[in-house]
């Protein structure tokens, strides 16, 4: 389901509790006006290599080096991320999900989230094989 990754947690008798974890909640917040932004950097080598750096230093230590997520923070090369627009993406940058555990980086200068942005869509650009008619034409 979208926006549903499922969190196993193995015991030691061998059974596994599962369960449905939704981190879809803050996209139902994020205003109109905020969802239409667009990234002033978008597709620019040297903004995503800014936002690597940034990512390094300031988010893999949650989401993983490669944003494969860890320990219930989820991966950012979900299909939600991929679907999410760039302003969703800043919305969540400027504004965090403090009390589900996702800082707020407000504090950083707007670019830097831009570029946090750009750099997360370098990511999750399909790979050719994968991309499908529809898509090629946008
Ligand atoms: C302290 C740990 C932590 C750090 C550091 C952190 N995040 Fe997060 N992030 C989270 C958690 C936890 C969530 C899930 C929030 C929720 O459930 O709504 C999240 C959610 C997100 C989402 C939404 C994912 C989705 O599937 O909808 C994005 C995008 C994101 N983070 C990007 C970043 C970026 C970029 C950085 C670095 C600037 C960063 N995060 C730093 C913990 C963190």
């Amino acid at each position: 389901m979208r926006g549903r990754v499922l969190v196993c947690v193995f015991l030691l008798a061998g059974a596994a509790v599962c369960f449905a974890k939704d981190y879809s909640g803050w996209l139902k917040k994020v205003p109109q006006k905020d969802r239409v932004q667009v990234n002033p950097y978008a597709g620019q080598a040297s903004a995503i290599a800014a936002g690597a750096n940034l990512y390094r230093d300031n988010c893999a230590k949650c989401h993983g080096e490669n944003a494969e997520g860890r320990r219930g923070r989820p991966s950012l090369r979900s299909d939600q991320v991929r679907n999410a627009t760039d302003g969703d993406l800043a919305w969540i940058l400027k504004n965090g999900q403090m009390f589900k555990g996702m800082p707020s980086w407000g504090g950083l200068p707007e670019q830097e989230r831009w570029q946090l942005v750009a750099y997360l869509r370098s990511l999750n650009i399909p790979e050719p094989a994968a991309a499908n008619p529809a898509g090629a034409a946008r």
